[in-house]
């Protein structure tokens, strides 16, 4: 049975994994950490990493970006794999998570929902062919209210998975509203809307002469995330050092 440490295990999605993680047999939450405290979650919830004293094979974060750089060190240190699911990181947190990467097994994912992850395949193919056809990129995202980043890490992920199949010929624009010019024929627009409950929603958009692809998936709950993060953790636990995706955990799976 994989032992795991939720960290971030007081908020939304902490709680979405500690109902999901009740009903499986093969692991099991067992200490979580939050700078909240709860003692109705069914295991120890610490204040910091460093008071938890419960041995674990994975860790699985759903905090913020500002407590990722601390928990990257700790599991470099411990040499515990971690699922890190936390969006809004800087430029200088990814090059840390690649770094942390060659001492201990990490798992990184803006999405870790099935749906989303076969998305990102979709994308690269629908940019292959209609790209070139003269099709304009857009993606539009919305978020619940208390949402603190944007654009999403999936909407960026999304844009990424366009750019890398076009060798890097995109550049991003995400306001407008200060230009008064023509859209750049090589730009991809990311639009963020936020509000409300919604759990995430992903439009990407490609607008050809006379018609519209539109690629969607809709959120209807973050069990579907939750899951993903459960699987991942089972994946990663007792994995040599290195850089790990959703794609793999799939891949394993099938
Ligand atoms: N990768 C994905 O599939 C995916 C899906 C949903 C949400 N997210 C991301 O996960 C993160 C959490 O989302 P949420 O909706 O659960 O947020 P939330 O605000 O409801 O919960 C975050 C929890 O982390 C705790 N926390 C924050 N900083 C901390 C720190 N330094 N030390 C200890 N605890 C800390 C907070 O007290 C809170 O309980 C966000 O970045 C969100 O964008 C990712």
């Amino acid at each position: 049975m994989v032992r795991v440490l939720m960290h971030g295990c007081c908020g939304a999605m902490g709680r979405v994994i500690t109902g999901l993680a009740a009903d499986r047999e093969d692991l099991k939450i067992v200490a979580g950490v939050d700078r909240n405290t709860d003692d109705s979650l069914g295991y120890p919830v610490f204040q910091s990493l460093e008071a938890c004293d419960v041995e674990v094979d994975a860790i699985i974060d759903f905090t913020a970006a500002p407590a990722v750089d601390h928990l990257l060190d700790y599991c470099a240190e411990k040499k515990v794999p971690v699922v890190l699911c936390s969006t809004g990181l800087s430029d200088a947190q990814m090059a840390k998570v690649s770094e942390s990467a060659k001492k201990v097994a990490v798992l990184r994912s803006a999405n870790m929902s099935l749906g989303i992850n076969l998305l990102m395949k979709l994308v690269k193919d629908a940019a292959a062919t209609l790209a070139d056809a003269g099709f304009d990129i857009e993606i539009v995202e919305k978020h619940h209210n208390r949402k603190l980043d944007a654009p999403s890490g999936t909407a960026l992920a999304l844009a990424d998975s366009i750019n890398e199949a076009m060798e890097d010929r995109y550049h991003y624009t995400y306001d407008r509203s200060t230009r008064h010019e023509k859209r750049d024929p090589k730009e991809i627009g990311i639009s963020a809307v936020r509000g409300g409950s919604i759990v995430g929603e992903h439009d990407v958009i490609f607008a050809g002469q006379d018609e519209v692809v539109t690629i969607s998936h809709t959120a209807y709950s973050r069990a579907i995330f939750g899951k993903g993060a459960l699987e991942a953790a089972k994946f990663l636990a007792g994995r040599p050092a290195g850089l790990y995706n959703m794609a793999d955990v799939i891949e394993a799976g099938n």
